[in-house]
């Protein structure tokens, strides 16, 4: 398990990542929260307090920083690329309105969710209003590829949200169906950030492709983590509700590993737990979680990940974007918000 050390530790070592990403993209990554602004205006008085309300609190911005930084490693930021990082977090940001409906969730980033403050009915479609305004963003770019590669994007999201709840109450989850509903709900929005980032800086195909594989890899590898979190991690650390993966009888890699190494007795016990959570069902896991390697195995599956993300950038040219993407590989895994 990750002790409090490496947890520390963590943090400290993102510190000098988010200082070089002030450094190398500070500028472009403000003009895109502006065009972000811009785009997310209304008249309407309730309409006004919800974006007030989701825009006063930055996440880690971790999207629109794998964009830009993508586009400065592969030939430079151009106009366009300032736009799609507003896109991109857009897009997050309606998956997050509505996952947290889903998993019912009460506090993002370290404030009450919109399902909490407001209703279920208003985060739908003020997460249906923040994804038609991505497109309507997009659209204001000269071609229509950027929409075309974002709504295909997009679909793919949805799919594997909709399979996460086709899967839920599956207490024989594979490994592999694990995979595929975190490459679809995650790593396919972290993917066309890499496409974007380096098809709109003018890469080769080669190059295309090598970048979107680095940011599904990076994505696979911060869902990992994110999984990880949901069970061990510390609310007031993430801002975010935890625990909601094992309330929501979501199979992640950490407990699919666990059913599968556990003793036939153990595991009757775990599916017990999994099949009747209640408040204190992280409690009641974790001393098996501590007993077996699961932990350990979802840390080393996330940090192999994270390796193939590393390797991708292998034919862009020495700069100092690169190198933050590949700290940014490591900071997926080792985050602890
Ligand atoms: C949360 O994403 C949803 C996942 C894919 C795990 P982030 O952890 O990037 O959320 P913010 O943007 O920093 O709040
Ligand atoms: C990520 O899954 C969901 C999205 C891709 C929006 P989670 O449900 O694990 O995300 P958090 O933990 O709530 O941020
Ligand atoms: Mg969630
Ligand atoms: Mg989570």
């Amino acid at each position: 398990m990750m002790s409090d050390r490496t947890a520390g530790d963590a943090a400290a070592r993102s510190a000098p990542i988010l200082a070089l990403v002030e450094e190398t993209i500070g500028r472009q990554l403000l003009e895109s929260e502006q065009a972000l602004m811009a785009e997310l205006q209304s008249a309407n008085a309730y309409v006004s307090d919800l974006l007030q309300h989701i825009t006063r609190f930055r996440g880690k911005r971790l999207r629109p920083i794998l964009l830009l930084l993508t586009a400065e490693a592969c030939g430079g930021i151009r106009e366009a690329h300032q736009t799609l990082a507003a896109v991109v977090e857009m897009i997050h940001l309606a998956t997050l309105v509505h996952d947290d409906v889903l998993d019912e969730a009460e506090t993002r980033r370290h404030v009450a969710t919109v399902n909490a403050r407001w209703n279920n009915e208003t985060s739908f479609l003020f997460g249906y209003y923040l994804f038609t305004h991505a497109f309507h963003l997009a659209s204001s770019l000269e071609t229509t590829y950027a929409c075309r590669v974002i709504g295909r994007a997009t679909n793919i999201v949805c799919e594997g949200e909709l399979s996460q709840i086709k899967e839920r109450g599956n207490l024989e989850l594979s490994e592999e169906a694990y995979f595929r509903i975190i490459d679809g709900k995650t790593a396919e929005l972290t993917a066309l950030c890499g496409l974007l980032g380096a098809h709109y800086a003018g890469a080769d195909l080669a190059t295309v492709e090598a970048m979107e594989r680095y940011g599904r890899y990076l994505g696979l590898a911060f869902q990992i983590a994110d999984d990880v979190l949901d069970l061990v991690g510390n609310e007031r650390k993430t801002g975010k509700s935890l625990g909601s993966d094992l309330e929501k009888q979501k199979l992640t890699l950490p407990l699919i590993r666990l059913l599968n190494r556990a003793s036939e007795a153990e595991a009757h016990e775990i599916r017990q737990l999994l099949l009747h959570p209640d408040g204190a069902a992280r409690k009641r896991l974790a001393p098996y979680l501590e007993r077996s390697d699961a932990l350990t195995y979802a840390h080393e599956r996330a940090l192999s990940l994270a390796q193939d993300a590393r390797q991708q950038l292998d034919r862009l040219p020495a700069s100092r974007a690169r190198r933050i993407l590949a700290d940014i590989a490591e900071f997926a895994v080792q985050r602890t918000f």
